[in-house]
């Protein structure tokens, strides 16, 4: 059965049709609307979440799929203990394609071998999030026309950043792009993913504390939030929730063609003045993320054999 678990599980001609599907819904979404009907997609949500549950769950919806959803893990029977194996395979008998977040790493993995239906992984931990990346995909073609050559800053948590992490393993294999990450000193990116990737494939990176040196460089600014529930204590947190601000005023030093993205949600690290600047595409970013769900939904379903 195949699942959708870290990004690198679609190769990238599989990525190319995801983005020409979801172009193609924006273009004529009526031609969709039935494609899944009858169908049921379980959404299983063990940490909070606004935009991924309810962008899988509008994307099933429109295309006349239904819903199940245990949006708070902590009311389902995992608070009873019962393990992810044995939900897997209790879910598989009611839907017939699963979307999980959990806050232990390699959760959504376990739910797969042990599920007889697709489980995509919807965030695990700091580690993965794959369908985050379609979408910031998916933006990346639409405003700039292309995924490869390009400068991509990364800023914020690098460390517990699981949007960051599935990123960079998807944009690294495209040629000619390069990173700089950016973040404080306590949350640089891990060397399992430098070492495993940027290393490996001999993509070029610069690692700096300062946004307004590297700005200028910049192609895409990948701004986070830093992940106050991965911190063991808050005083660190606090330290820490500010090292970066991304204000109209900073933004002077970038290129006029740049464009800013973020997962949301956004804390502090772009002030609201930001919004009204036409390099900001996070909220288009987060319509994106309907459509490529809906797209990748249709893909799995379709190799299933379930429609
Ligand atoms: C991200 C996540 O959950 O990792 N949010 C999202 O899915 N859009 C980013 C975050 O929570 O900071």
């Amino acid at each position: 059965m195949r699942s959708v678990i870290r990004i690198t599980d679609l190769d990238l001609a599989e990525i190319d049709e995801l983005i020409a599907v979801a172009n193609d819904i924006i273009e004529s979404p009526a031609k969709y609307a039935h494609a899944c009907d009858g169908k049921k997609l379980a959404t299983l949500f063990f940490e909070p979440s606004t935009r991924t549950r309810l962008s899988f769950e509008a994307a099933m919806y429109e295309l006349g799929g239904h819903v199940l959803s245990v949006p708070d893990g902590g009311a389902s029977s995992a608070a009873k203990g019962e393990s992810v194996a044995d939900t897997a395979k209790t879910v598989s008998c009611y839907a017939d394609i699963i979307a999980m977040r959990h806050p232990k790493e390699g959760a959504p993995y376990v739910a797969s071998v042990n599920a007889t239906v697709p489980v995509i992984n919807a965030g695990d931990g700091g580690h993965n999030h794959p369908t985050q990346t379609l979408t910031d995909l998916l933006t990346i073609q639409r405003e700039k026309g292309r995924l490869d050559k390009l400068t991509v800053g990364v800023c914020g948590d690098l460390k517990f950043g699981r949007t960051v992490h599935s990123l960079i393993e998807a944009m690294s294999r495209y040629e000619g792009v390069s990173f700089q990450l950016i973040s404080p000193e306590e949350l640089k990116l891990p060397s399992y993913v430098k070492k495993d990737i940027l290393q490996a494939k001999g993509v070029p990176y610069e690692q700096t504390t300062d946004l307004e040196a590297a700005l200028p460089k910049l192609d895409i600014l990948y701004m986070t939030r830093v992940q106050r529930e991965r911190f063991f204590n808050e005083e660190d947190y606090l330290r820490l929730k500010d090292s970066y601000i991304l204000t109209p005023e900073r933004l002077q030093k970038a290129r006029e063609d740049m464009i800013i993205l973020h997962p949301l949600p956004r804390v502090n690290e772009i002030s609201v003045a930001v919004d009204a600047d036409p390099r900001a595409c996070y909220f288009k970013q987060v319509l994106n993320g309907k459509y490529i769900r809906m797209a990748l939904i249709l893909k799995l379903l379709k190799e299933a054999g379930t429609i």
